[in-house]
């Protein structure tokens, strides 16, 4: 019997703060005017102190299991997808595991920049579709206000935070994720990079000096690229999932430029009401882009059961991709008595971390002498 991946559970998170084009006209030589006419960005949310890539992929993840019939202890693998994970490692994707108490799921980070989100979708759908796990959450999560050079107005009136989470369940019903399209094109890299801090430029005092710790970007290359692979790869997703382009009910881009998805609109010949659009209040969150626009597209009306989606992004790398998937109805039965435990489950999840890394550190206090190499 065939299996499908259904998305059954899905939840972002937004750093309270927001800040307004003229607020930036106060940091940067802009105006508002020139933002909204060349990007359609009218804000965007910045994390403050306490909030990071990890901690609103967390929330994220609990807004998106609340309402399934899973757990997160029933999770089988989580995949952080994100250009500004916590560290280098570990993993930003074990420590929304730890977070949440899903004392059973595989944990890793993506980078794809932020075409992100759907390689990390295609992964999750793969490995379900297989029979090999039965549930995986998908987390696209930034805080890239981090990463930005605040004096460069060509790159620091883009960027946004947040973060966005999709559950993914086996089932027997059709519908759900289908078809995907990922490709890369590594010859773009210098197009947009973040080039200190790895390996190749450790950070010194000269590379913090020199801003090699920020976002450098060849904007109108970047444009051109975008242009031309967002109708390409829309068009191959369709065409792979057996579908006419007027049979897609919506395509859900990736946030970077309105021109960007008004110019891809034009040469798919589709009309832009069919795209969903919500970068006006986010500016461009990378990995999150997608899951925020879909998310906020369900509760809205505007994706309903029975739709079939196309999602399209590009990103540093260079990456894009597309991915094609039918909206199912999921299945939501979730009693008071259950909500009430699942709270209960964070905070012993919390809890059992804490505990965790106590019992390590009496381990350390009672082995470590004998199990020195001295
Ligand atoms: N305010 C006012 N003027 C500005 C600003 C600003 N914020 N930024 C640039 N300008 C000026 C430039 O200096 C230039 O002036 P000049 O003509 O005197 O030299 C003029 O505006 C035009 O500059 P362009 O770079 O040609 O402007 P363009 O119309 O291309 O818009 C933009 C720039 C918005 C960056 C656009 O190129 C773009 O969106 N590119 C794609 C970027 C993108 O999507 N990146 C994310 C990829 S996804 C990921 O992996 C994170």
């Amino acid at each position: 019997m065939s299996r499908f991946a259904h998305i059954t559970g899905w939840g972002i998170a937004t750093p309270k703060r927001v800040m307004t084009n003229n607020e930036l006209a106060q940091l940067v030589e802009t105006t508002d005017e020139w933002i909204v006419s060349r990007t359609g960005i009218q804000s965007r949310h910045i994390a403050g102190q306490n909030e990071t890539t990890a901690s609103l992929a967390a929330e994220a993840a609990c807004v998106a299991l609340a309402p399934t019939n899973i757990e997160a202890r029933d999770l089988d693998l989580i995949i952080v997808a994100t250009s500004s994970p916590e560290h280098i490692f570990p993993a930003t994707a074990c420590l929304v595991q730890d977070e949440i108490g899903a004392v059973k799921a595989g944990a890793f980070d993506l980078s794809a920049a932020c075409t992100g989100f759907i390689y990390g979708l295609n992964m999750a759908a793969q490995a379900i579709r297989t029979g090999s796990i039965d549930n995986a959450l998908v987390i696209g999560s930034e805080t890239l206000s981090r990463l930005v050079n605040w004096e460069d107005r060509t790159t620091c009136i883009l960027f946004g935070d947040g973060a966005g989470a999709f559950v993914l369940q086996g089932s027997d019903r059709p519908g759900g994720i289908y078809t995907c399209v990922m490709r890369s094109d590594g010859s773009g890299g210098d197009l947009l990079s973040l080039p200190a801090g790895g390996s190749k430029i450790p950070t010194t005092a000269k590379t913090v000096e020199q801003n090699l710790h920020t976002i450098q970007m060849n904007g109108r290359e970047v444009f051109r690229f975008a242009i031309r692979v967002m109708a390409s790869a829309t068009r191959e997703v369709v065409e792979s999932a057996g579908w006419k382009m007027d049979q897609v009910d919506r395509v859900v881009p990736h946030q970077a430029n309105l021109r960007i998805i008004e110019s891809a609109a034009r040469g798919l010949r589709m009309p832009m009401d069919k795209f969903v659009v919500n970068l006006q209040n986010y500016g461009n969150t990378s990995t999150a882009s997608i899951p925020l626009a879909v998310s906020e597209a369900v509760e809205n009306g505007l994706i309903k059961p029975g739709d079939k989606i196309v999602l399209v992004g590009f990103g540093a790398g260079l990456t894009w991709g597309a991915l094609s998937l039918e909206w199912v109805e999921p299945d939501r039965k979730i009693s008071p008595l259950v909500q009430r435990k699942r709270r209960i489950a964070v905070f012993l999840a919390r809890l059992r971390s804490f505990l965790r890394r106590v019992q390590r550190k009496l381990e350390g206090l009672i082995w470590g002498a004998s199990t020195h190499p001295d």
